[in-house]
Protein backbone atom coordinates (compact mmCIF):
# COMPACT_ATOMS: atom_id res chain seq x y z
CA UNK A 1 0.00 0.00 0.00
CA UNK A 2 1.17 3.30 -0.78
CA UNK A 3 -1.14 6.27 0.23
CA UNK A 4 -3.44 5.06 0.95
CA UNK A 5 -4.08 2.88 -3.00
CA UNK A 6 -2.88 -0.54 -3.47
CA UNK A 7 0.47 -0.63 -5.45
CA UNK A 8 1.00 -1.83 -9.05
CA UNK A 9 4.02 -1.92 -10.54
CA UNK A 10 5.38 -2.96 -14.31
CA UNK A 11 7.79 -2.56 -16.67
CA UNK A 12 8.53 -2.86 -20.10
CA UNK A 13 11.93 -3.56 -21.76
CA UNK A 14 13.28 -0.14 -24.30
CA UNK A 15 14.58 -2.77 -27.28
CA UNK A 16 12.77 -1.95 -30.22
CA UNK A 17 9.61 -0.62 -31.00
CA UNK A 18 6.67 -2.76 -29.18
CA UNK A 19 4.88 -5.44 -31.08
CA UNK A 20 0.95 -5.72 -31.51
CA UNK A 21 1.55 -8.51 -28.83
CA UNK A 22 2.91 -6.39 -26.13
CA UNK A 23 -0.02 -3.71 -26.93
CA UNK A 24 -2.44 -6.24 -26.50
CA UNK A 25 -1.60 -8.67 -23.72
CA UNK A 26 0.49 -5.61 -21.52
CA UNK A 27 0.12 -2.56 -22.35
CA UNK A 28 -3.88 -2.04 -23.19
CA UNK A 29 -5.19 -3.71 -20.26
CA UNK A 30 -2.78 -1.19 -17.86
CA UNK A 31 -4.89 1.95 -19.76
CA UNK A 32 -7.84 -0.31 -17.86
CA UNK A 33 -6.48 0.08 -14.79
CA UNK A 34 -8.68 1.94 -11.94
CA UNK A 35 -6.41 4.79 -10.48
CA UNK A 36 -8.55 5.09 -8.18
CA UNK A 37 -7.71 1.80 -6.37
CA UNK A 38 -4.27 1.62 -7.70
CA UNK A 39 -1.11 3.89 -7.39
CA UNK A 40 0.88 2.98 -11.03
CA UNK A 41 4.23 2.79 -11.97
CA UNK A 42 5.42 1.58 -14.98
CA UNK A 43 8.88 1.70 -15.57
CA UNK A 44 11.04 1.95 -18.97
CA UNK A 45 13.53 -0.79 -17.86
CA UNK A 46 16.54 0.56 -19.48
CA UNK A 47 18.94 -1.16 -16.67
CA UNK A 48 17.48 -4.47 -18.38
CA UNK A 49 17.90 -4.35 -21.18
CA UNK A 50 22.15 -3.81 -21.12
CA UNK A 51 22.20 -7.19 -20.25
CA UNK A 52 22.58 -7.82 -23.87
CA UNK A 53 24.73 -5.51 -26.13
CA UNK A 54 23.09 -2.26 -27.02
CA UNK A 55 24.29 0.80 -29.64
CA UNK A 56 23.66 3.72 -26.81
CA UNK A 57 22.12 6.23 -29.24
CA UNK A 58 19.84 3.76 -30.35
CA UNK A 59 18.92 2.82 -26.44
CA UNK A 60 18.20 5.96 -26.01
CA UNK A 61 16.34 6.43 -28.78
CA UNK A 62 13.85 3.49 -28.23
CA UNK A 63 13.92 4.39 -24.57
CA UNK A 64 12.24 7.50 -25.19
CA UNK A 65 10.33 5.99 -28.07
CA UNK A 66 8.85 3.86 -25.35
CA UNK A 67 7.91 6.16 -22.80
CA UNK A 68 6.32 8.31 -25.54
CA UNK A 69 4.20 4.99 -26.70
CA UNK A 70 2.97 4.40 -22.82
CA UNK A 71 1.17 8.08 -22.84
CA UNK A 72 -0.01 7.57 -26.28
CA UNK A 73 -1.25 4.47 -26.07
CA UNK A 74 -3.71 6.01 -22.97
CA UNK A 75 -1.85 6.04 -19.53
CA UNK A 76 -1.93 10.03 -18.38
CA UNK A 77 1.14 10.67 -17.45
CA UNK A 78 -0.07 12.65 -14.53
CA UNK A 79 -2.35 9.68 -12.90
CA UNK A 80 0.46 7.10 -13.39
CA UNK A 81 4.12 7.07 -12.85
CA UNK A 82 5.91 6.65 -15.96
CA UNK A 83 9.47 6.67 -15.64
CA UNK A 84 13.04 5.67 -16.88
CA UNK A 85 14.69 3.09 -14.68
CA UNK A 86 17.93 4.45 -15.15
CA UNK A 87 16.79 7.63 -13.92
CA UNK A 88 16.42 6.00 -10.12
CA UNK A 89 19.25 4.68 -8.52
CA UNK A 90 17.49 3.10 -5.70
CA UNK A 91 16.71 0.42 -7.93
CA UNK A 92 20.78 -0.92 -8.06
CA UNK A 93 21.36 -0.29 -4.49
CA UNK A 94 18.38 -2.20 -3.32
CA UNK A 95 19.54 -4.87 -5.89
CA UNK A 96 23.03 -5.11 -4.47
CA UNK A 97 21.37 -6.00 -0.86
CA UNK A 98 19.13 -8.72 -2.48
CA UNK A 99 21.73 -9.88 -4.33
CA UNK A 100 23.16 -10.79 -1.01
CA UNK A 101 19.08 -12.93 -0.07
CA UNK A 102 19.60 -14.43 -3.44
CA UNK A 103 21.42 -18.01 -3.69
CA UNK A 104 23.38 -19.24 -7.14
CA UNK A 105 21.42 -22.28 -7.40
CA UNK A 106 17.74 -20.09 -7.35
CA UNK A 107 18.92 -18.10 -10.00
CA UNK A 108 20.69 -21.20 -11.99
CA UNK A 109 16.62 -22.59 -12.21
CA UNK A 110 15.48 -19.27 -14.29
CA UNK A 111 14.62 -20.70 -17.69
CA UNK A 112 14.70 -16.97 -19.27
CA UNK A 113 18.48 -16.95 -18.11
CA UNK A 114 18.72 -20.42 -19.95
CA UNK A 115 17.48 -19.44 -22.76
CA UNK A 116 18.94 -16.29 -23.32
CA UNK A 117 22.57 -17.56 -22.85
CA UNK A 118 21.63 -20.28 -25.51
CA UNK A 119 21.11 -17.29 -27.64
CA UNK A 120 23.81 -15.58 -26.89
CA UNK A 121 26.68 -17.81 -25.85
CA UNK A 122 28.93 -14.45 -26.45
CA UNK A 123 28.24 -12.53 -24.05
CA UNK A 124 26.46 -14.96 -21.14
CA UNK A 125 27.51 -11.99 -18.68
CA UNK A 126 26.40 -11.44 -14.53
CA UNK A 127 24.03 -9.43 -15.21
CA UNK A 128 22.13 -11.11 -17.46
CA UNK A 129 22.20 -13.94 -14.51
CA UNK A 130 21.30 -11.44 -11.51
CA UNK A 131 18.74 -9.82 -14.17
CA UNK A 132 15.84 -11.74 -11.70
CA UNK A 133 17.02 -10.02 -8.49
CA UNK A 134 17.22 -6.06 -10.41
CA UNK A 135 13.52 -7.22 -11.34
CA UNK A 136 12.20 -7.89 -7.52
CA UNK A 137 14.06 -4.64 -6.83
CA UNK A 138 11.68 -2.74 -9.31
CA UNK A 139 8.89 -4.14 -7.69
CA UNK A 140 9.87 -4.63 -4.36
CA UNK A 141 10.99 -0.73 -4.18
CA UNK A 142 7.61 0.32 -4.37
CA UNK A 143 6.10 -2.42 -2.34
CA UNK A 144 3.89 -3.13 -5.16
CA UNK A 145 0.95 -5.47 -4.36
CA UNK A 146 0.33 -6.41 -7.71
CA UNK A 147 2.16 -6.94 -10.93
CA UNK A 148 0.65 -7.06 -13.93
CA UNK A 149 2.99 -9.53 -16.07
CA UNK A 150 2.51 -12.32 -18.62
CA UNK A 151 3.73 -16.52 -18.31
CA UNK A 152 7.25 -15.71 -19.05
CA UNK A 153 7.56 -13.84 -16.09
CA UNK A 154 5.90 -16.02 -13.76
CA UNK A 155 9.15 -17.45 -12.92
CA UNK A 156 10.79 -14.00 -12.05
CA UNK A 157 7.91 -13.11 -9.94
CA UNK A 158 7.94 -16.11 -7.67
CA UNK A 159 11.72 -15.48 -6.91
CA UNK A 160 10.58 -11.63 -6.12
CA UNK A 161 8.50 -13.36 -3.13
CA UNK A 162 11.05 -15.90 -2.41
CA UNK A 163 13.57 -13.40 -1.38
CA UNK A 164 10.95 -11.03 0.09
CA UNK A 165 9.93 -13.37 2.32
CA UNK A 166 13.17 -14.58 2.98
CA UNK A 167 14.25 -11.21 4.27
CA UNK A 168 11.08 -10.14 6.10
CA UNK A 169 11.37 -13.49 8.38
CA UNK A 170 15.09 -12.15 8.90
CA UNK A 171 13.90 -8.06 9.60
CA UNK A 172 10.62 -8.26 10.47
CA UNK A 173 8.09 -6.71 7.91
CA UNK A 174 9.82 -4.76 5.17
CA UNK A 175 8.20 -5.83 1.97
CA UNK A 176 4.80 -6.29 0.71
CA UNK A 177 4.63 -9.53 -1.21
CA UNK A 178 3.77 -9.15 -4.65
CA UNK A 179 1.31 -10.78 -6.61
CA UNK A 180 0.48 -11.48 -10.08
CA UNK A 181 -2.04 -8.61 -11.14
CA UNK A 182 -5.10 -11.12 -12.32
CA UNK A 183 -7.50 -8.19 -13.63
CA UNK A 184 -8.25 -8.65 -17.01
CA UNK A 185 -6.12 -11.31 -18.66
CA UNK A 186 -4.36 -10.12 -21.44
CA UNK A 187 -4.49 -11.63 -24.62
CA UNK A 188 -1.70 -13.53 -25.71
CA UNK A 189 -0.82 -13.06 -29.56
CA UNK A 190 1.28 -14.92 -31.71
CA UNK A 191 3.18 -15.08 -34.41
CA UNK A 192 1.96 -14.41 -37.89
CA UNK A 193 4.47 -16.59 -39.69
CA UNK A 194 4.72 -19.72 -36.74
CA UNK A 195 1.06 -19.14 -34.88
CA UNK A 196 2.59 -21.95 -32.18
CA UNK A 197 4.98 -19.28 -30.94
CA UNK A 198 4.33 -16.37 -29.39
CA UNK A 199 4.84 -12.92 -30.96
CA UNK A 200 8.28 -11.32 -30.23
CA UNK A 201 10.01 -8.11 -31.57
CA UNK A 202 12.97 -9.91 -31.45
CA UNK A 203 11.94 -12.61 -34.60
CA UNK A 204 14.37 -12.38 -37.28
CA UNK A 205 10.97 -12.73 -40.15
CA UNK A 206 9.35 -8.91 -40.21
CA UNK A 207 6.16 -10.17 -41.09
CA UNK A 208 6.24 -12.58 -37.84
CA UNK A 209 5.18 -9.53 -36.15
CA UNK A 210 3.32 -6.24 -35.77
CA UNK A 211 4.73 -3.03 -34.31
CA UNK A 212 3.17 -0.64 -32.94
CA UNK A 213 4.37 1.92 -35.45
CA UNK A 214 3.90 0.08 -38.21
CA UNK A 215 2.41 2.18 -41.44
CA UNK A 216 -1.37 0.84 -42.17
CA UNK A 217 -0.11 -0.71 -45.66
CA UNK A 218 2.69 -2.55 -43.71
CA UNK A 219 0.15 -4.00 -41.33
CA UNK A 220 -2.26 -4.66 -44.13
CA UNK A 221 0.28 -6.65 -46.00
CA UNK A 222 1.67 -8.55 -42.90
CA UNK A 223 -1.56 -9.75 -42.77
CA UNK A 224 -2.11 -10.96 -45.85
CA UNK A 225 0.91 -13.14 -45.46
CA UNK A 226 -0.28 -14.37 -42.56
CA UNK A 227 0.16 -18.42 -41.97
CA UNK A 228 -3.09 -20.10 -42.01
CA UNK A 229 -3.61 -24.06 -42.79
CA UNK A 230 -5.37 -25.96 -45.97
CA UNK A 231 -9.01 -25.96 -44.94
CA UNK A 232 -10.31 -23.14 -45.94
CA UNK A 233 -12.84 -23.24 -42.75
CA UNK A 234 -12.72 -20.17 -40.24
CA UNK A 235 -13.12 -21.86 -36.70
CA UNK A 236 -11.90 -21.43 -33.44
CA UNK A 237 -9.60 -24.48 -32.30
CA UNK A 238 -6.58 -25.04 -31.04
CA UNK A 239 -5.80 -27.34 -33.78
CA UNK A 240 -6.15 -24.16 -36.02
CA UNK A 241 -3.37 -22.33 -34.47
CA UNK A 242 -3.12 -19.36 -37.21
CA UNK A 243 -6.76 -19.00 -37.58
CA UNK A 244 -7.26 -18.63 -33.77
CA UNK A 245 -4.85 -15.96 -33.65
CA UNK A 246 -6.59 -14.06 -36.40
CA UNK A 247 -9.88 -14.16 -34.38
CA UNK A 248 -7.98 -13.47 -30.81
CA UNK A 249 -6.60 -10.38 -32.46
CA UNK A 250 -9.34 -9.26 -33.67
CA UNK A 251 -11.86 -9.98 -30.25
CA UNK A 252 -9.02 -8.11 -28.39
CA UNK A 253 -9.29 -5.19 -30.85
CA UNK A 254 -12.73 -4.63 -31.67
CA UNK A 255 -14.36 -5.79 -28.18
CA UNK A 256 -16.18 -8.71 -29.73
CA UNK A 257 -16.68 -12.09 -28.22
CA UNK A 258 -15.31 -14.99 -30.24
CA UNK A 259 -18.98 -16.22 -30.92
CA UNK A 260 -19.83 -12.53 -32.37
CA UNK A 261 -16.85 -12.52 -34.36
CA UNK A 262 -17.48 -16.55 -35.63
CA UNK A 263 -20.91 -15.25 -36.43
CA UNK A 264 -19.35 -12.46 -38.63
CA UNK A 265 -16.97 -14.36 -40.53
CA UNK A 266 -19.42 -17.06 -41.34
CA UNK A 267 -18.85 -18.02 -44.65
CA UNK A 268 -16.07 -16.03 -45.30
CA UNK A 269 -12.68 -16.85 -47.31
CA UNK A 270 -9.47 -16.49 -45.04
CA UNK A 271 -8.50 -13.71 -47.55
CA UNK A 272 -11.31 -11.96 -46.51
CA UNK A 273 -11.04 -12.70 -42.46
CA UNK A 274 -7.63 -11.25 -42.70
CA UNK A 275 -8.28 -8.11 -44.23
CA UNK A 276 -10.81 -7.31 -41.84
CA UNK A 277 -8.40 -7.89 -39.16
CA UNK A 278 -5.94 -6.34 -40.77
CA UNK A 279 -8.61 -3.02 -40.54
CA UNK A 280 -9.54 -3.57 -37.23
CA UNK A 281 -5.91 -3.32 -36.04
CA UNK A 282 -4.88 -0.15 -38.33
CA UNK A 283 -7.95 1.52 -36.74
CA UNK A 284 -6.84 0.17 -33.18
CA UNK A 285 -3.45 1.76 -33.62
CA UNK A 286 -4.08 4.81 -36.15
CA UNK A 287 -5.11 7.09 -33.14
CA UNK A 288 -2.26 5.49 -31.14
CA UNK A 289 0.28 6.29 -33.89
CA UNK A 290 -1.22 10.29 -33.96
CA UNK A 291 -0.92 11.06 -30.87
CA UNK A 292 2.62 9.59 -30.82
CA UNK A 293 3.92 11.50 -33.66
CA UNK A 294 2.41 14.66 -31.52
CA UNK A 295 4.00 13.62 -28.46
CA UNK A 296 8.00 13.37 -30.33
CA UNK A 297 7.44 16.97 -31.75
CA UNK A 298 6.75 17.64 -27.95
CA UNK A 299 10.34 17.47 -26.47
CA UNK A 300 9.48 20.54 -23.82
CA UNK A 301 6.45 18.44 -22.53
CA UNK A 302 7.95 14.87 -22.91
CA UNK A 303 10.72 16.08 -20.95
CA UNK A 304 8.55 17.57 -17.66
CA UNK A 305 6.83 14.34 -17.80
CA UNK A 306 10.24 12.82 -17.76
CA UNK A 307 11.46 14.85 -15.11
CA UNK A 308 9.04 15.14 -12.77
CA UNK A 309 7.60 11.13 -13.11
CA UNK A 310 11.29 10.35 -11.76
CA UNK A 311 11.44 12.43 -8.88
CA UNK A 312 7.91 10.87 -7.86
CA UNK A 313 9.57 7.35 -8.47
CA UNK A 314 12.70 8.60 -6.38
CA UNK A 315 10.45 9.84 -3.57
CA UNK A 316 8.98 6.77 -2.79
CA UNK A 317 12.31 4.05 -4.62
CA UNK A 318 14.32 5.97 -1.74
CA UNK A 319 11.71 5.41 1.18
CA UNK A 320 12.37 1.84 0.97
CA UNK A 321 15.77 2.01 0.13
CA UNK A 322 16.08 4.10 3.38
CA UNK A 323 14.18 1.12 5.73
CA UNK A 324 16.31 -1.95 4.25
CA UNK A 325 19.56 0.00 4.62
CA UNK A 326 18.80 0.57 8.19
CA UNK A 327 17.34 -3.06 8.56
CA UNK A 328 20.46 -4.71 6.86
CA UNK A 329 22.69 -2.01 9.07
CA UNK A 330 24.05 0.64 7.16
CA UNK A 331 24.80 3.69 9.29
CA UNK A 332 22.48 6.20 9.54
CA UNK A 333 23.36 9.64 7.22
CA UNK A 334 24.03 12.51 9.45
CA UNK A 335 22.23 15.22 8.12
N1 LIG B 1 11.61 -8.65 -17.22
C1 LIG B 1 10.42 -8.07 -17.79
C2 LIG B 1 10.32 -8.48 -19.26
O1 LIG B 1 11.33 -8.69 -19.90
C3 LIG B 1 10.41 -6.58 -17.69
C4 LIG B 1 10.45 -6.15 -16.28
C5 LIG B 1 11.51 -5.68 -15.60
C6 LIG B 1 9.37 -6.18 -15.35
N2 LIG B 1 11.19 -5.36 -14.31
C7 LIG B 1 9.88 -5.68 -14.14
C8 LIG B 1 8.03 -6.59 -15.43
C9 LIG B 1 9.08 -5.60 -12.98
C10 LIG B 1 7.23 -6.49 -14.31
C11 LIG B 1 7.78 -6.00 -13.09
O2 LIG B 1 9.23 -8.56 -19.77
Amino acid sequence: MLDGKKSLFSGMQATGTITLGNYLGALKNWVDIDKDEYMCFYSVVDMHSITVRQNPAELRKRARSLLALYIAAGLDPEENCIYYQSHVSAHAELMWILNCFTYMGEMNRMTQFKDKSKKHPENINTGLFTYPVLMAADILLFQADVVPVGIDQMQHLEITRDIAQRMNKIYGDIFTIPEAYLGKVGTKIMSLQEPTKKMSKSDENPNAHILLLDEPDVIMRKFKKAVTDSDACIAYSEDKPGIKNLLDIYCAVTGSTVDQALAEFDSMGYGALKKRVGEAVVEELRPIQERYQDLMKNKDYINSIIKNNAEKANYYATKTLRKVQRKVGFPDRIR
